[in-house]
């Protein structure tokens, strides 16, 4: 039975996608078997680790395996360990679908179970023993995929960007956190607080690094993921025949040690 992580933050630009697409490989290159799912209409992370437009996955979606609670024949090989499932901009129409039991091709098609937070849990439930992790990437925004990936996870890694913005982001996330447990059979909870694109020599990059750590001294990884050309890069080369990927990986290494020993011990 899967482990499933969820990447957040309603902050857009933290390195959600980023990091999500970087886990499902790590996890992938230690011998785990990886689905993951892309639940932001922006496709960033289907295009990062398919290497083809978003556009080409219309109709083969996500959306639709939510839409008949079955991901069998919408999840894309990428590695041979790797699976993926993918995103295009239709996934903006989930909401409305939900509600309207209408979809965007104007097929009826309604959601019967008793909580419209939990459709992609349901419609993960399916294949969630042929993985060892699922990793989930969510939007900017605090929205029905981003519940739906919430209520789908034992684990929220939470991104941290050193801004005031962002800063103001983390408490409202939190409550959505625990909003999920409430309703998820996974026990949805923060695994960790993970500081990304960190400026280090900044002296306001500085000062937000010291208040997460006072703030969540329990949650907050030791790792900091600085801002480096060969890790924005990664949505360019991505990790085929990319001659900076030791460059781009290394901290996020010592990331994927830590957030292991967490998973590990609990
Ligand atoms: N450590 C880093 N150093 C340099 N560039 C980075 C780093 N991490 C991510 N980037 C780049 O910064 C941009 C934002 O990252 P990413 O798309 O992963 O954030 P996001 O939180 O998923 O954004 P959104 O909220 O829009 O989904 C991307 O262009 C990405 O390539
Ligand atoms: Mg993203």
């Amino acid at each position: 039975m899967a482990i499933t992580i969820t990447m957040g933050i309603q902050k857009g630009g933290c390195g959600k996608s980023t990091t999500t697409g970087i886990l499902a490989y790590l996890l992938s290159q230690d011998g785990y078997k990886v689905l993951a799912v892309d639940m932001d209409s922006q496709g960033n992370l289907t295009e990062f680790l398919s290497k083809r437009p978003s556009n080409e996955f219309v109709e083969k979606s996500v959306l639709e395996a939510m839409q008949h609670q079955d991901p069998t024949n919408y999840i894309v090989p990428i590695y041979e360990n790797l699976d993926l499932l993918p995103a295009n901009n239709f996934l903006a129409t989930f909401p409305r679908w939900i509600y309207t039991g209408v979809t965007y091709l104007g097929e009826k098609i309604r959601y019967n179970g008793d909580n419209p937070s939990k459709i992609l849990d349901e419609t993960l439930e399916k294949v969630r023993d042929n993985y060892d992790f699922i990793v989930i990437d969510t939007p900017p925004s605090l929205s029905e995929q981003t519940t739906n990936a919430l209520c789908a996870s034992e684990y929220v890694v939470v991104l941290f960007e050193c801004s005031n913005w962002c800063y103001s982001a983390i408490p409202n996330f939190m409550d959505s956190v625990e909003g999920a447990r409430n309703v998820s059979k996974h026990g949805t909870k923060v695994i960790g607080i993970l500081r990304t694109m960190n400026d280090v020599r900044r002296s306001d990059a500085k000062a937000f690094n010291e208040m997460i750590e006072e703030d969540y001294p329990n949650e907050v990884f030791k790792t900091i993921i600085t801002r480096k050309a060969p890790i924005g890069r990664l949505s360019l080369y991505g990790f085929d025949e990319n001659s900076e990927l030791k460059q781009a990986l290394g901290q996020y290494k010592n990331f994927y040690k830590e957030l292991m020993e967490r998973v590990k011990g609990r």
